[in-house]
């Protein structure tokens, strides 16, 4: 094969990202730009789709640019994606009909409230698609764009709207859009939706009608690896195989090669998501975690991971930056946390989005308490920094209790594993340590991977292994009985979230 590298995009919460790696997986190029957060009532979230399609084609070219490459020297592309985040479009003039739900948009809780009544309450489904009822995924959105924008269901009903989350929105616009784009997603997006078997790895149409979203909208679903169409004639793209799809946190559990039953990792980015690989049967959980699809690689069984969800982390230090302005750059938080000792007794819950795994509360909300006179804005950044770390030890319990076994290590990733006074606190409020890999990237590196098997540029996962290196790893340090206070502490400031919704 001549073409030397490969590309993925990945299209986050807060931007967008084309990435080109070499053989070995390091990166030779990027090209990044943010797009607008849009906030047009308390717990409503959206994204414009146009704006994160014409950033798309931007980054793709800088990427390009930079590394003086071009559409001939990529042996293919692959797409990974914020998951959950529902784009509904025209087929026939590509138009979305609305701004893109986000995945932390709360608006759908009357929806979710009305089928959990239908019986059953939030496990309705849960047997069948392995996710609770929650204003989190994908199906209740569709519906409610359905319900709420004007002419929608008529258009739909005639087999005119097209729904995807971004991956499919992308897939559609690159292959062509009106002009013969594929309409496609991947197994492990399409189990975010609640409207997918999650045994049989089909949608259920039994759960669409009830929530009134015609089959016709809904892509087909395919494997995350193998070769889905090719960049449409024009493009920058023209002619390369797209070949790799995988939601953002299931691109990053390949990406950290956790193949082994009880492999797992935890990926710090706007939330958490740590995923253990449960191999290829479906996992029921009973302490509030996810089933959900990690990947299939062409026609090879689906392997399946447990995910603790937990949906604000990183957004909480954009949210002290943007909206309380006690920093003035993100980066800046490490410092000023690092300017005290301790919280100073200040604990910060920030169930914005109401609370994810383990507890799945959309009547919670944000919390920040044990506050004195004493506390400085530096507590808060600390408190703020913390929230983090004990919302994954939860997460982390949850898993063990689930799986019978305890977890001796986890691999991590993400914006925020640069910072080193977090990660040392993390390994001591787990009490076991923390590993960072040399290529922190996992989240487009395992979609790069995903799109270089399917077209022969790597021969399989044995490939992924080989290229993971650790970089560093922090050892628990801290005293039991002073963990143990901590998270005592913490467990009764969650408590003071919920029920706050009226
Ligand atoms: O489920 C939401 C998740 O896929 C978003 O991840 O990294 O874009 O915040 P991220």
């Amino acid at each position: 094969m001549s073409e030397k590298y490969v590309m993925a995009i990945d299209q986050g919460t807060t931007s967008t990202r084309a990435m080109i790696f070499d053989h070995s997986g390091n990166v030779v190029s990027t090209g990044q730009e943010e797009h607008e957060q849009i906030f047009p009532r308390a717990g409503w979230v959206e994204h414009d789709a146009q704006e994160i399609w014409t950033n798309t084609r931007d980054v793709v070219g800088r990427a390009l640019g930079r590394a003086s490459l071009q559409n001939t020297d990529l042996a293919a592309v692959g797409i990974t994606n914020q998951r959950e985040t529902a784009v509904v479009w025209d087929r026939r003039t590509g138009e979305p009909v609305h701004n893109a739900i986000v995945w932390q948009d709360t608006r759908t809780q009357k929806i979710c409230d009305e089928l959990a009544a239908l019986g059953g309450g939030a496990e309705r489904y849960k047997d069948r698609v392995g996710l609770p009822l929650a204003t989190y995924f994908s199906g209740p959105k569709v519906r409610w764009i359905l319900d709420n924008v004007e002419g929608a269901r008529e258009k739909a009903e005639a087999g005119h709207l097209m729904f995807g989350n971004t991956d499919a929105w992308l897939m559609w616009n690159m292959t062509g859009g009106p002009d013969g784009g594929v309409h496609v997603t991947d197994v492990t997006n399409a189990s975010r939706t609640m409207l997918m078997n999650i045994d049989s790895l089909t949608w259920n149409e039994e759960i669409a009608a009830e929530m009134g979203i015609p089959m016709s909208m809904l892509p087909q679903i395919r494997s995350s690896s193998e070769e889905y169409g090719r960049g449409r004639a024009r493009g920058l793209l023209g002619g390369v195989p797209l070949a790799g799809i995988l939601g953002d946190q299931q691109a990053a559990t390949f990406g950290q090669a956790c193949f082994e039953v009880g492999n797992a990792k935890n990926t710090y980015g706007t939330g958490n998501f740590m995923l253990i690989n449960t191999g290829t049967e479906p996992v029921p959980s009973k302490n509030g975690l996810l089933t959900t699809v990690a990947y299939k690689i062409g026609d090879k069984d689906a392997v399946y991971a447990l995910e603790g969800s937990i949906a604000v982390t990183g957004s909480l230090i954009q949210w002290l930056r943007d909206n309380l302005g006690i920093i003035s750059s993100a980066p800046e938080v490490e410092k000023l946390a690092a300017s005290v000792d301790d919280n100073g007794g200040a604990y910060f819950v920030p169930a914005f989005s109401g609370l994810f795994a383990p507890y799945w509360r959309s009547d919670a909300r944000g919390a920040l308490v044990g506050l004195t006179r004493y506390v400085t804005r530096a507590h808060i950044a600390r408190a703020a920094l913390e929230a983090t770390a004990f919302q994954t030890r939860e997460v982390l319990d949850a898993m063990n209790a689930d799986s019978g076994v305890d977890l001796t290590e986890l691999k991590v990733d993400g914006g925020m594993v640069a910072n080193e006074a977090l990660m040392q606190f993390q390994a001591d409020i787990l009490g076991v340590p923390v590993i960072r890999p040399k290529v922190p990237e996992t989240t487009a590196l395992g979609a790069a991977y995903a799109a270089g098997i399917a077209v022969g540029f790597w021969s399989g996962e044995q490939d992924v292994v080989d290229n993971w290196a650790e970089d560093r790893r922090w050892e628990p340090a801290m005293d039991a009985d002073e963990r143990d206070r901590q998270y005592r502490l913490w467990k009764k400031a969650v408590t003071r979230t919920f029920d706050w919704v009226d």
